[in-house]
């Protein structure tokens, strides 16, 4: 049967970022992905029409959801407090939009705004989307567990985390909350000083479900063992978990004799340590064929093959669709 099926029969989610309607309407996908979190069509640039204004747009963000929602897929919602704002990321740069205002007011504008916009798309899309980052990529990408100082910690202040959980509690008590991080591995200062803020959040009473795993391998393959007794302290926590941007690039298998084949073997070793773990909900691969990827785009950052993804460029199963399926 289809991996999708089997994914569901397991009561787990398996789902890709996507980035186009057409994607979603390949005829592989609901053979295999059970979930959609759309890539970039509900971050602020995806929403946001005008910034001075408010004023938001939300016919392509739910152009993507309604026809995920209609073919029968999970919608996970990402992400409504995202710091990152370089030109990679294509986001609306909220330091130069805060400089036209007098410094003593940037606090409060910011934060007005961050509150409202969590307001604004929880109840744009209540009843529709269940799971949502709610905040994403506190920590600095490449320090040693730092909060990163981007614009939310540095005008709304270092309770800008808190303020966010918050907000999106009351705007919908019943969507699960995640805060999503993105890891270089799973055992050093950085992950543990991961686990310890969200034990903190966790310990003080924040309103709090699950965290996100991204699971980018960018620069080296995190073991999966070690993943499992990351997840295994998070569920000790009383926390979910999903790995929600699953890649790990074909580059990192170059020296296997068939990349493809250990490509799939660690995406399987990864999703069977996701199983042994009750409170592993789910995978999300950040992408739905090698035709097009966010890693490819950035190629001068990460060269090429990437390629991570369940299909290839012609949108044909790749190995790790027939050893997953036969995890399941
Ligand atoms: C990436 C998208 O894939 C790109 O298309 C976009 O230009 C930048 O953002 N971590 C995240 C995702 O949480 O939102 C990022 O997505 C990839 C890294």
């Amino acid at each position: 049967s289809y991996l999708s099926t089997l994914v569901r029969s397991k009561g787990f989610e398996l789902g890709a970022a996507v980035r186009t309607l057409t994607q979603l309407n390949e005829h592989n996908y609901s053979k295999i992905f059970t979930s959609v979190t759309p890539e970039n069509l509900l971050k602020l640039e995806g929403v946001l029409e005008n910034i001075d204004q408010q004023k938001y747009n939300f016919n392509s963000a739910d152009a993507m959801v309604d026809q995920a929602l209609n073919k029968g897929f999970r919608v996970r919602g990402h992400a409504l407090v995202f710091g990152k704002a370089s030109d990679m990321f294509k986001a609306p740069d909220l330091d130069a939009w805060l400089e036209q205002f007098p410094e003593h007011k940037r606090a409060s504008i910011l934060t007005d705004f961050m509150l409202k916009h969590i307001e604004i798309m929880l109840d744009h899309y209540r009843g529709r989307i269940h799971e949502w980052d709610v905040v994403n990529e506190v920590l600095d990408l490449f320090g040693n567990g730092d909060i990163e100082e981007n614009v939310f910690y540095r005008y709304v202040g270092p309770d800008y985390i808190k303020l966010a959980l918050k907000a999106a509690r009351q705007a919908d008590p019943t969507i699960k909350i995640y805060i999503n991080e993105q890891f270089n591995n799973y055992t050093d200062k950085r992950a543990e000083s991961f686990y310890q803020l969200i034990k903190s959040l966790v310990d003080e009473g924040l309103p709090l479900d699950g965290i996100g795993i991204q699971g980018h391998s960018l620069y080296n393959l995190a073991p999966p063992v070690t993943l499992k007794a990351y997840m295994q302290r998070f569920e000790a926590l009383g926390l979910t978990v999903e790995i929600t941007e699953l890649e790990a690039r074909l580059r990192l298998f170059n020296s296997a004799k068939d990349p493809y084949l250990a490509q799939g073997e660690y995406y399987r070793d990864i999703a069977q340590q996701c199983l042994e773990v009750a409170a592993c909900k789910g995978i999300t691969f950040w992408g739905y064929n090698d035709a097009t990827s966010w890693m490819d785009d950035l190629y001068f950052l990460f060269p090429k093959p990437n390629q991570p993804y369940l299909l290839d460029h012609n949108n044909q199963v790749k190995p790790a669709v027939g050893l997953l399926s036969e995890l399941l």
